[in-house]
């Protein structure tokens, strides 16, 4: 028997697909106070759409943990990159994308740069699955984040590219964070065959899902593994090309409270540079995901429902 305040909420949240091949928005929900009558729709949401918008949510960091946490177990944040202050011991689940300094120490990652099109901590054995971020300041123009669906990038590759990458696997590189900067820890190095990293299949079979998307890390430093490096270089040069075609991309311009669940097993993503005079300040917070794989059995499956319009229109 679900009680009359769980219909009342869970009747009032309303899943609006935004255009194009990925995105919904989710009216009607205060984050803070989901339960477990109303989550299963915010999960299926989020397979069938990929990525989640979430207006006007004000929450701390103790707040935005409990809701990472519906969607797995939470993942220690990423290892920081040089330079930036120590992270919140109580929180550490939470990282902070930021340009403020504090007595001249960045307080978060990433600056006021571009950060090039990636997967989050893709170079590790098991990359986090999801990703909630929530913007907390955001300066009036720029800085706005762009995703792109992979399995419509997958979905919609020639038929000689897809052949040649389909049993492949990928070097993801963990010298360099999406802005260019060094981890710590990290030496700088160009040698694509010897830096360090996690190998990963090219094709990957979404866990949940079990649709197979295109998966791909970082441009920097990424190779194929066993190729001579020239060819290597030339098919990624395609892929990148190719995966962030605008008709597979959408962008979030970002307003103060806004809160975006994506999923990094099928999405990569970048941002914009913006003018450093203005603050910008996100938490960031991942679950901890598997080791990526590929099943045979999920080549023979149609495309993903959100891209599989879009995949007729191009193959044409
Ligand atoms: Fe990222």
């Amino acid at each position: 028997m679900v009680s009359t305040a769980e219909a009342k909420q869970r009747n009032a949240i309303e899943v609006s697909p935004l255009p194009g091949t990925l995105g919904a928005e989710i009216l009607g929900c205060d984050v803070r106070a989901l339960d477990d009558a109303s989550f299963p729709i915010i999960r299926q949401a989020l397979e069938d759409h990929l990525i989640l918008l979430f207006r006007g949510q004000q929450l701390s960091k103790a707040e935005q943990t409990v809701f990472n946490e519906r969607f797995g177990v939470p993942a220690k944040a990423p290892r920081a990159t040089r330079g930036v202050k120590e992270r919140d011991n109580q929180y550490p689940c939470i990282s902070l994308i930021s340009n403020i300094k504090e007595d001249g120490v960045p307080i978060g990652s990433l600056g006021d740069g571009e950060a090039f099109w990636h997967t989050d901590t893709s170079y590790v054995e098991k990359p986090p699955s999801y990703s909630t971020f929530l913007a907390l300041e955001v300066p009036p123009h720029g800085g706005d984040t762009q995703f792109t669906n992979m399995y419509a990038a997958l979905d919609t590759l020639p038929r000689d590219i897809f052949e040649r990458i389909r049993d492949s696997n990928l070097k993801h590189d963990s010298t360099y964070n999406a802005g260019g900067e060094l981890h710590v820890g990290a030496k700088h190095t160009k040698d694509v065959v010897n830096c360090p990293g996690t190998v990963h299949p090219i094709v990957r079979t979404h866990p949940v899902t079990g649709y197979n998307t295109l998966y791909l890390g970082r441009r920097s430093n990424a190779y194929i593994d066993g190729l001579p490096v020239a060819e290597s270089e030339e098919l990624l040069n395609f892929l990148w090309q190719h995966a962030v075609r605008k008709e597979f991309t959408w962008t979030q311009k970002w307003r103060t409270g806004d809160l975006l669940v994506w999923d990094n097993q099928c999405l990569m993503h970048r941002r914009d540079a913006f003018d450093g005079q203005h603050r910008r300040l996100m938490h960031k917070a991942y679950c901890e995901g598997t080791r990526p794989f590929r099943s045979p059995d999920a080549f023979a499956r149609p495309p993903h429902p959100r891209a599989a319009k879009l995949v007729q229109q191009m193959l044409r």
